[in-house]
């Protein structure tokens, strides 16, 4: 019979398509250092309760040592039997420290130091990722700061609605990055709570020091409830819930981009396009539409790990270990999504002529309606008066700047000959000068509040 940690009341072996079934080593080997910082500390705390002695706590602390190291080196050897990072290193130590080995799962149970496990690694990746988001944050300031100048049409339900900065355009969709961002941060305290030293579900047996864990481990605060702890995995549905959204604007920005692209509005790097195997000509936008593909993959994530958590009775349940796999496939796509995105980004270039080329004096239409405002007619009136300029325009065939001052004063008496000024795209994106507008000014600040956010981070 294998030898197992669990194997006392056992009488056979499980069968092998279970154990492939059951086990997550091949997964959850992610965690190993995680596993071992936590028994660390748990064999300190088991010394405070007088369980361990001091001797047999060296003796433990030095085993993991080992455990670590040959972790680190790539030469940790997996038995048959090892069917989690817990059983694997645990088995491992008691191999390498003896005796005292044996000792360390007093009063723990896989159930506590999963979630211990599992929140430590997260709590590491949510730095990664704020670094992550930092780094694409910035590159978009950089390309927002470099391409000021450039106009483009701004769009509503994908027709042209108004001229604005390229830069504009841009920081729009670094807004939502921020607020990701932001959101990621309001995460920490959730994720870093302390799991060790709830045992199974009831508490510890031991009168172990789980302020000294927590303290040890840099945790933020100890749960309220034991039966809770060891099931709650609601910091893995909220990292998926928002690595959800990130990649949900991850996609938009993407979206943007394949269009500006297709229009010849922007150029991508080779180092972001692929070819294609029989048409020679082919530059295609892989990694945007890659960028695009990846927020569905992991809203599903999303959903599946909803749906698995929906039906559980109090308190550990192996569907738990489901937590994993969607966990760890998202951070991983994330992380390489933020990267991609800023590479994208940094290597990307407006083509400026195209994008203006793209602006039509439709667009000045509102502009032109404005113009009217100044003259001290109501908007509702000016509106009209615009609109039937344009219809005035398409009966006549001709662009809606071309109609003279004489034209528009048929229109209304209001029309003097300055109203050729309105003919301007530039006029028309400096007159948006409030906060958050498409101004020079407006945008700039906008570049600076992300600077000092993220040099804040
Ligand atoms: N591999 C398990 C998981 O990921 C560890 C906890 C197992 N606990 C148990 N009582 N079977 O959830």
């Amino acid at each position: 019979k294998k030898a197992r940690l669990w194997g006392g009341r056992f009488r056979t072996d499980t069968d092998p398509v279970m154990e492939k079934f059951n086990d997550s080593l091949r997964f959850d080997r992610c965690m190993w250092s995680q596993d071992i910082e936590g028994s660390e500390a748990y064999a300190k705390a088991l010394r405070k309760t007088g369980i361990l002695t001091d001797k047999e706590t060296e003796e433990i602390c030095q085993g993991l040592d080992k455990v670590r190291a040959e972790w680190a080196a790539g030469e940790f050897k997996v038995v048959a039997g090892d069917e989690d990072i817990h059983t694997a290193n645990e088995r491992r130590l008691t191999e390498v420290a003896g005796e005292a080995g044996k000792k360390l799962h007093t009063g723990r149970s896989r159930n506590d130091q999963v979630v211990l496990d599992t929140r430590l690694w997260l709590r590491a990746q949510v730095n990664q990722a704020t670094q992550d988001m930092s780094t694409l944050m910035h590159v978009c300031c950089e390309a927002a700061e470099t391409h000021i100048d450039v106009l483009m049409a701004g769009f509503t339900h994908l027709q042209p609605a108004q001229p604005v900065r390229f830069s504009h355009w841009l920081m729009s969709h670094v807004a939502a990055l921020q607020r990701d961002c932001q959101r990621l941060q309001d995460m920490v305290p959730r994720v870093n709570t302390l799991a060790l030293g709830c045992g199974a579900l009831a508490g510890h047996a031991f009168g172990i020091d789980r302020e000294f864990l927590g303290e040890e481990m840099g945790f933020d605060g100890i749960p309220l409830n034991s039966m809770d702890t060891v099931c709650d995995r609601d910091f893995v549905a909220e990292y998926l819930w928002w690595a959800s959204l990130t990649l949900t604007h991850l996609s938009q920005l993407a979206e943007d981009l394949i269009i500006y692209n297709y229009t010849k509005g922007v150029s991508l790097s080779d180092a972001y396009s692929t070819g294609s195997s029989l048409m020679p000509q082919k530059k295609n936008p892989d990694a945007l539409e890659l960028l695009r593909g990846k927020a569905g993959r992991i809203t599903g994530h999303l959903s599946g790990f909803l749906s698995t958590l929906k039906g559980l009775p109090r308190t550990y349940n192996k569907d738990l270990q489901e937590d994993k796999e969607p966990l760890f496939d998202a951070v991983e796509t994330v992380h390489d999504c933020l990267r991609i995105a800023a590479g994208v980004v940094a290597t990307m270039t407006p083509n400026a002529d195209n994008l203006r080329a793209q602006l039509v004096p439709e667009m000045l239409a509102t502009d032109l309606a404005d113009y009217l405002v100044r003259k001290g007619v109501p908007f509702r009136e000016t509106h009209h008066i615009s609109g039937a300029a344009v219809k005035m325009s398409e009966d006549r065939g001709v662009p809606l700047d071309s109609l003279t001052p004489a034209d528009l004063r048929t229109l209304h008496s209001a029309f003097e000959d300055d109203v050729q000024d309105v003919w301007n795209y530039e006029t028309s994106v400096e007159r948006k000068n409030s906060p958050g507008g498409t101004s020079r000014s407006s945008v700039t600040a906008q570049i600076k509040t992300v600077r000092e956010y993220v040099a804040s981070l």
